[in-house]
């Protein structure tokens, strides 16, 4: 997948993780990720070709962007792809709050300028969509996209940016197995029919997905995720089952396949690495064919599990 003169890998990494502080338990996903991991997941990630990484001021309040701006120093800036995004709740009150939040992240970054730069939910569109035309003409912003807008929100974004000759770029929404709002939406439909890419975020919905969390062994107590996904976990084994069991026939696991799920379905998943054998399961995810009726199968465990993972910050994509 390519935005104009910029190509986009088969998987992008997310990093909302390594906001956590890096003490187990102490975080939103109570991961305890050292640098030492982190370097090992990003070179291992960097020989694999998954260069494009995405972050937000907001994952530990700019510890994420720090910790990743000081990991990607090993190698040349022309090497890797960073994707930001502007927060509106986290704005200050100064004339150019957007240009203000950039200049932050270009700092924990340590790089002049972003490839992606998001506007991270969609308050307030008309407010904020125009002042990314600055950024974009100052160089500092190379492409943009908007997350968590509907069908409506981003047709409004697009015309705005294209008043001044520029265009929505991406999307990047909630989308997995067990949560296929714009696709129903018709958002996927959009992207599509535009050549706009589309970033698949929570795919493996914060774990729960994953294959290594089941009711035996819940999400890590006292973090965000295991409130969210704990009490769903038993509904979710069919679903996890039946990953696995594709997964055995291909030689991957159930987290491979659930990121090839997302693939075939003409996505680009952001998936959040915490580990450097992630990234050989993404190697591995990239390889998989899907029949469509494997695919067919998998939705309807998905359905049938009959849960509902939409975030807390999240709304529906209809209307
Ligand atoms: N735009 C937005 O509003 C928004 C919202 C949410 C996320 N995002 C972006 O999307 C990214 C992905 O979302 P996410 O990180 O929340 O959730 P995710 O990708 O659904 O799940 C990540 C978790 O899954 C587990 N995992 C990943 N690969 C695995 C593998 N191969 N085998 C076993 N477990 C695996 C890890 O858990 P353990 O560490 O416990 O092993 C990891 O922390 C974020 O990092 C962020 O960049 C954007």
């Amino acid at each position: 997948m390519t935005i104009e003169n910029l190509k986009i890998p088969t998987v992008a990494l997310g990093t909302w993780a390594w906001g956590d502080s890096g003490e187990t338990g102490d975080g939103y996903f109570g991961s305890g990720l050292t640098r030492a991991d982190l370097e090992e997941l990003a070179d291992r990630a960097h020989a694999a070709g998954f260069t494009l990484w995405d972050t937000a001021i907001v994952y530990g309040m700019g510890r994420s962007e720090t910790v990743l701006g000081e990991v990607l120093k090993r190698y040349a800036r022309n090497d890797y792809l960073l994707s930001t995004k502007f927060t509106p709740q986290a704005a200050g009150g100064g004339e150019d709050p957007m240009a203000d939040m950039l200049e932050q992240s270009l700092g924990r970054l340590g790089t002049d300028y972003v490839d992606l730069y998001w506007i991270h939910n969609p308050t307030d569109v008309a407010r904020w969509t125009p002042r990314l035309i600055p950024l974009l003409k100052s160089g500092k912003v190379k492409h943009v996209g908007v997350s968590n807008h509907n069908l409506v929100e981003i047709k409004l974004a697009d015309q705005i940016l294209g008043e001044a000759g520029f265009r929505v770029e991406a999307i990047q929404n909630h989308y997995s197995l067990l949560y296929r709002s714009s696709e129903d939406a018709g958002i996927l439909d959009h992207c599509r029919n535009q050549g706009i890419p589309f970033f698949a975020y929570m795919v493996l919905e914060q774990g729960a997905l994953s294959g290594k969390y089941s009711p035996e062994n819940p999400l890590p107590q006292g973090t965000n995720r295991a409130q969210a996904y704990n009490d769903m976990l038993p509904r979710l084994t069919a679903l996890t089952d039946k990953l696995a069991s594709i997964g055995r026939s291909q030689d991957a696991a159930v987290p491979d396949v659930a990121v090839a799920w997302a693939i075939a379905k003409g996505t680009t998943p952001i998936i959040g690495v915490t580990k450097a054998s992630y990234i050989d399961g993404l190697v591995r995810a990239s390889r998989i064919k899907l029949t469509s009726d494997e695919i067919a199968e998998l939705e309807a465990l998905a359905d049938a599990a009959n849960v509902n993972t939409r975030g807390w910050w999240e709304k529906e994509m209809q209307g």
